[in-house]
């Protein structure tokens, strides 16, 4: 008896805490790798975190993984995927030059109790801003994005708050931003710089632009944010912002804007 009690005791004990410590790397690893999967094979089917009540929107829309974007098959040419594991989230973005549907897709996934039950993700195509996949393409195979090493790496206010500068500047000229030097922006398919080590991300940003409605993804690992947003207040374009901050510094920018 006293045997049993204590094996039960330990039984829940353990079993207790699984439910809550979930929200691990590999687990959000393994949904990212299920959903590049899925978005080649045309079909959710294979995505195995999916919550049954999954909140899915297509640029910014309410729509379904049935009958969006995952129902088509895509040859996907490059893909990098982040991992925040304090708000237990992560950002894919997926470069398509196929001549099929060429599109630039960014999703974000957030995840309770190890499910997806949270999809957003924006499809850019033609007609959608600066929309070039063949250079997004070219010159995302250009840059670092790899881990930083442990010593030098910001924490997640740090990479927030450089977002934030970034962001804020449009409406309010007198925000500091921590430009990195070199800083390289692929706005679209459009790239500031030349991939030399004198490239200025600061190089026109318009006036007067409220970014609202942020939505992060936050990974000290990689150094970056991604940051989902209506450009030019409330009911503005769908948008994402993705940073690489080293050091404290922006050093890439790239940014999604739906168009049609
Ligand atoms: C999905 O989430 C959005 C907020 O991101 C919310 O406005 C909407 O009502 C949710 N839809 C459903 C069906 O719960």
């Amino acid at each position: 008896m006293l045997l049993l009690s204590i094996l039960s005791l330990a039984a829940t004990a353990i079993a207790a805490p699984r439910a809550i410590a979930d929200c691990t790397r590999s687990v959000l690893e393994g949904a990212t790798a299920d959903y590049i999967a899925a978005q080649t094979a045309g079909s959710s089917a294979g995505i195995k975190a999916l919550s049954t009540s999954l909140n899915y929107t297509e640029n910014d829309k309410a729509a379904t993984v049935a009958t969006g974007i995952l129902a088509t098959a895509l040859k996907i040419d490059h893909t990098k995927s982040t991992y925040d594991l304090t708000a237990c989230a992560t950002y894919t973005e997926l470069i398509i030059t196929d001549t099929k549907l060429p599109s630039v897709i960014g999703t974000q996934m957030r995840f309770t109790n190890g499910q997806v039950t949270k999809m957003q993700t924006l499809v850019t195509k033609k007609g959608d801003w600066l929309f070039d996949p063949a250079s997004t393409l070219k010159w995302a195979k250009t840059e670092d994005w790899t881990t930083i090493p442990d010593a030098k790496r910001d924490t997640r206010a740090v990479i927030q708050a450089a977002a934030d500068a970034y962001l804020d500047i449009f409406k309010d000229k007198t925000v500091k931003v921590p430009w990195g030097t070199p800083c390289d922006r692929l706005e679209g398919g459009s790239y500031t710089g030349k991939g030399t080590a004198t490239d200025s991300c600061n190089v026109g940003i318009p006036n007067n632009i409220d970014l609202v409605n942020r939505r992060y993804v936050i990974d000290e690992t990689l150094g970056t944010v991604d940051v989902f947003l209506s450009f030019g207040g409330p009911t503005g374009r769908p948008d994402s912002h993705e940073f690489r901050i080293e050091s404290g510094k922006i050093r890439y920018v790239h940014t999604l804007t739906v168009m049609t």
